[in-house]
């Protein structure tokens, strides 16, 4: 089938790169012609396990262009544009409208297409984008057959090729059922499997096949949010027991643990530690309180988890001072950048909180991050860090050294060697990711997160 993919980000990129693997002919469109020419190259320009050899061998399906090519026959177009936060909280819809407006303005007579909006968008969004296309079309005297269909993305960054190759389940939200069918067959391969597990992102032991769930597109974008919603909220729940675990002394790992062996709750997303970040949890939770308080409806849960997550980042600043005493002068040494592990992605991530804070109170600040340094300097020149281009350097002369990151390499770093370059033996483990015993028997005084 023909596929073109609206903005070439963690999920259009992502998008494109699996359904051209899965044998659809796509076209990704960015309007960032540095992201275009990165990807005709076939250079990843995101962080993500696996996807440069997808996008490799994925090549001859593949076309990567900053402009729309005209869309005819059917087909279907994916928009996956950002939809940042705006002073409100609500989401801003000023990338997804430009989006749509340029697709219609490429739509050909008789064209059959289904777009779909896989940006994360409001209630009333597939009706929204479909008036502008409506009209585009009416004003250029153009007849095609268009449905508008929301079709939300649940990748989650550090795994997205696998994700998308291997989903929970497809939602899909349509008014029209030959909407639905030709979504359907798109997704045919991932919903039967019929294709050959790439080696870098093999199919999970016991993978069940995802059913697709259908709906009305009010429902599909509703879920959206519900699941983001839910999933921040679950983090908080165990963050905010973190600290109750603190106070009477308990350790919050094995209360994750043995609460998650029940099959009711489930043991993903209780990792406590310095609370959520990520482009989505924060931009999507606000989102959806503003869109609760157009309808003069107030949703508290949501709220606290809100509240709850930025209370913990700060918790872990106050633990550092109670520790330190002092923070002016003091040298801290940062592990991570990024908002979680195998991932460049800064956005929202709390490391940028602690820099924030830690520079306010005085300390001095060194930072190593395995692959998001470069975004770092990139985006944030100003960031009064120094790099460091791996953990022992950073260990050097730190007064106390913060996990800030859950990258799987800080499992394996080398306590001894890193104690023996530092000028105190703090190591502060905001992600509860180190054996607290090896970090003891290399002679750092090991503090954790609710434990
Ligand atoms: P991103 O910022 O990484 O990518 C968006 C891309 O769209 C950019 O490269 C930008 O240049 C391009 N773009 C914007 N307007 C364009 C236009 N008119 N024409 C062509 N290109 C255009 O964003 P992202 O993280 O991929 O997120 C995209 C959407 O998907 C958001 O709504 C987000 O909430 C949602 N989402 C994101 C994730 C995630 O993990 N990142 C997961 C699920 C859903
Ligand atoms: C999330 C959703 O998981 C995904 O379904 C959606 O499409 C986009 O938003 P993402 O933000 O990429 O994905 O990462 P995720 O793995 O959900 O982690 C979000 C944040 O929560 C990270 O900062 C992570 O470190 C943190 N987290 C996650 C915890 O603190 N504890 C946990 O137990 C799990």
């Amino acid at each position: 089938m023909n596929v073109t993919i609206i903005g070439t980000g963690y999920v259009g990129l992502t998008t494109g790169v699996a359904l051209a693997y899965l044998g659809h002919r796509v076209t990704c469109v960015d309007k960032n012609p540095r992201i275009v020419e990165r990807l005709a190259k076939g250079e990843a320009t995101i962080h993500e396990p696996g996807l440069e050899e997808l996008l490799r061998r994925a090549a001859s399906h593949l076309r990567f262009q900053t402009a729309i090519p005209d869309l005819k026959g059917q087909g279907v177009v994916f928009i996956a544009v950002g939809t940042p936060t705006k002073h409100n909280g609500d989401a801003d819809l000023q990338y997804v409208d430009a989006a749509a407006k340029e697709v219609a303005e490429r739509i050909q007579p008789g064209a059959r297409l289904v777009v779909v909006n896989k940006s994360t968008v409001p209630i009333g969004s597939a009706r929204h984008v479909e008036g502008i296309i409506r009209r585009s079309l009416e004003g250029r005297g153009t007849e095609a057959q268009v449905w508008v269909a929301s079709n939300p993305e649940f990748l989650a960054e550090g795994r997205a090729m696998h994700d998308t190759l291997y989903p929970d389940r497809v939602v899909i939200g349509a008014d029209d059922p030959a909407a639905v069918g030709l979504l359907h067959d798109l997704y045919a391969p991932l919903l039967e499997q019929t294709f050959a597990p790439p080696v870098e992102t093999p199919r999970p032991e016991r993978y069940a096949l995802p059913p697709l769930i259908t709906t009305t597109p009010t429902s599909a974008e509703l879920t959206k949010y519900a699941a983001n919603a839910f999933l921040a909220t679950k983090i908080s729940f165990i963050n905010e027991f973190s600290r109750l675990a603190e106070h009477v002394g308990a350790d919050i790992t094995e209360v994750a643990r043995a609460i998650g062996l029940d099959t009711r709750i489930g043991p993903k997303f209780l990792q406590a530690g310095i609370g959520w970040g990520g482009s989505c949890f924060g931009k999507d939770t606000r989102a959806i309180l503003a869109t609760a308080k157009s309808y003069d409806y107030a949703m508290p849960i949501v709220e606290s988890a809100i509240l709850v997550n930025e209370r913990q980042r700060l918790h872990v600043i106050d633990k550092l001072q109670r520790h330190l005493k002092v923070l002016r002068g003091t040298t801290v040494g940062l592990l991570g950048l990024a908002f979680k592990g195998n991932t460049d992605d800064l956005r929202d991530a709390p490391a940028l909180t602690l820099i924030e804070h830690l520079h306010e109170r005085g300390a001095v600040i060194k930072v190593h991050d395995p692959v998001a340094m470069d975004n770092a300097r990139r985006l944030y020149p100003e960031l009064p860090v120094t790099y460091c281009c791996d953990p022992e350097a950073l260990a050097a002369g730190c007064d106390a050294l913060v996990v800030v990151t859950d990258w799987p390499e800080y499992t394996r770093l080398p306590l001894g060697a890193m104690k023996a370059r530092m000028k105190g033996e703090l190591l502060l483990d905001a992600r509860n990711l180190l054996n607290p015993e090896s970090a003891r028997e290399a002679g750092l005084t090991y503090v954790g997160i609710g434990r």
